[in-house]
């Protein structure tokens, strides 16, 4: 997606065009201490790009895990990234369920219409024995959160992804702090009840 002056200049490379890549920096989700578990992935527009390497991991050890429940939302359903394995390999695999929905369905869609948030609900997990992962644009995370509390999910169950105001990637440049926080260091990912006490954590 062009949104800034990186992902503006990826989209003038030309075919061939050699791109360097750094990172991954910071901490990624905490997967060992998902085990025994439902992982709950709720995933928003081109947030599903982090989801989709936390999706093939979980995939690749899925008997380490009670089952992996997804629910994916676009604006419309050519905005779903990853379409030709979201729409047919991912859903095949035994121990995952996924749900999708766009805000949009511009004709050709005959799945749920609606917000993700339309799609969650309460009896998905067995939400004492679940871990939920949220990852999409900061409005989307902000909602997605209040309705996971309102069923039940405690804040250290909730892991969210906050590299929206990343910049230099390696503790130089202060433009990704969250309260004591170094988002590109610390995180990107925090569970809710690390964060939750700042006030900006959904600008
Ligand atoms: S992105 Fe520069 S300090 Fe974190």
């Amino acid at each position: 997606m062009k949104a800034g002056r990186l992902t503006a200049l990826l989209h003038e490379c030309e075919k061939g065009q050699k791109v360097g890549v750094r990172g991954p920096y910071g901490k990624g989700y905490p997967i060992d201490d998902f085990v025994g578990k439902e992982v709950y992935i709720v995933g928003g527009g081109v947030g599903l790009a982090p989801i989709r390497s936390l999706f093939l991991t979980l995939v690749e050890r899925i008997k380490d895990f009670k089952s992996v429940v997804c629910r994916f939302g676009a604006k419309t359903p050519d905005d779903f990234i990853y379409k030709n394995t979201l729409f047919d390999s991912w859903q095949k695999i035994d121990g995952v369920d996924i749900k999708l929905t766009v805000d949009d369905a511009n004709g050709k869609w005959s799945g749920n219409t609606g917000v993700v948030t339309t799609i969650l609900a309460r009896d998905d997990v067995n939400i004492p024995n679940a871990v939920v992962v949220v990852c999409g644009p900061p409005i989307m995370m902000k909602f997605s959160t209040l309705k996971l509390l309102e069923f039940g999910f405690g804040p250290k169950q909730i892991y969210l992804s906050m590299e929206k105001n990343m910049s230099c990637g390696v503790g130089k440049c202060g433009h990704c702090m969250l309260g004591k926080y170094y988002v590109c260091k610390d995180g990107p990912v925090f569970t809710y009840e690390q964060v939750k006490s700042y006030p900006n954590i959904w600008d």
